[in-house]
C-alpha cells in the first residue's frame, strides 16, 4: 500500500507561522512523524508540498496508478479550489483532508469545504494530530475497501 501525502500553500512556513492558530510544529516534523508511523505499519509514503495549485494538480493526476491512497490538507485551496476538487474526483482514489486548525471554529468562509463533498472523510482541528488521525482512517479504509 502506498499514500501520498500533500500540503499546500503555506504550510512549508509550519512552526513559524501563525502559531497560535497552526502550532509550533514544522512541516518536516510533520512529514517525519507519518513517515515513522508509515514504516512501522509497513506503509509507503510520499509526502509533497507545493505553493502552486496547477503543481498540486499534476501531483494527484500523477497519483492515479500509483498510490492506494491520498491524505491532503488543502490549506487555502480547501475554500475555493475547483481544479483541485476536480483533480481528485478524477483519480477516483480514498482521499482524507485533514486541517490543523477547526476550519468551523474560524472566519465563516474558512467553513467551506469545496473538497470535503468528495473526500472520504475530513479530520480538522487536532493540530499535527488531525494527520496521523487522518493517516489511520485513510489506511484502515483503503485495507477495508480492498478486503
Ligand atoms: C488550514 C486551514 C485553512 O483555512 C488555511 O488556509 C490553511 C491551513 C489548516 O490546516 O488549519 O492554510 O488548512
Amino acid at each position: 500500500m502506498k499514500v501520498l501525502v500533500i500540503h499546500g500553500p503555506n504550510l512549508n512556513l509550519l512552526g513559524d507561522r501563525e502559531t497560535d492558530i497552526y502550532g509550533q510544529t514544522s512541516l518536516e516534523e510533520i512529514d517525519q512523524a507519518l513517515k515513522d508511523r508509515a514504516k512501522s505499519d509497513g506503509i509507503d509514503i510520499e509526502c509533497f508540498q507545493s505553493n502552486h495549485e496547477g503543481d498540486i494538480v499534476e501531483k494527484i493526476q500523477s497519483g492515479k496508478d500509483e498510490v492506494d491512497g491520498l491524505l491532503i490538507n488543502p490549506a487555502a485551496f480547501t475554500h475555493y479550489s475547483i481544479a483541485l476538487r476536480d483533480a481528485i474526483s478524477a483519480v477516483e482514489l480514498p482521499v482524507v483532508e485533514v486541517h490543523l486548525s477547526n476550519i468551523y471554529s474560524r472566519e465563516d468562509w474558512r467553513s467551506k469545504s469545496v473538497i470535503a463533498p468528495i473526500a472520504t472523510g475530513q479530520i480538522s482541528g487536532f493540530g499535527m494530530n488531525s494527520y496521523l488521525l487522518g493517516f489511520v482512517a485513510l489506511t484502515d479504509f483503503i485495507k477495508k475497501d480492498n478486503a
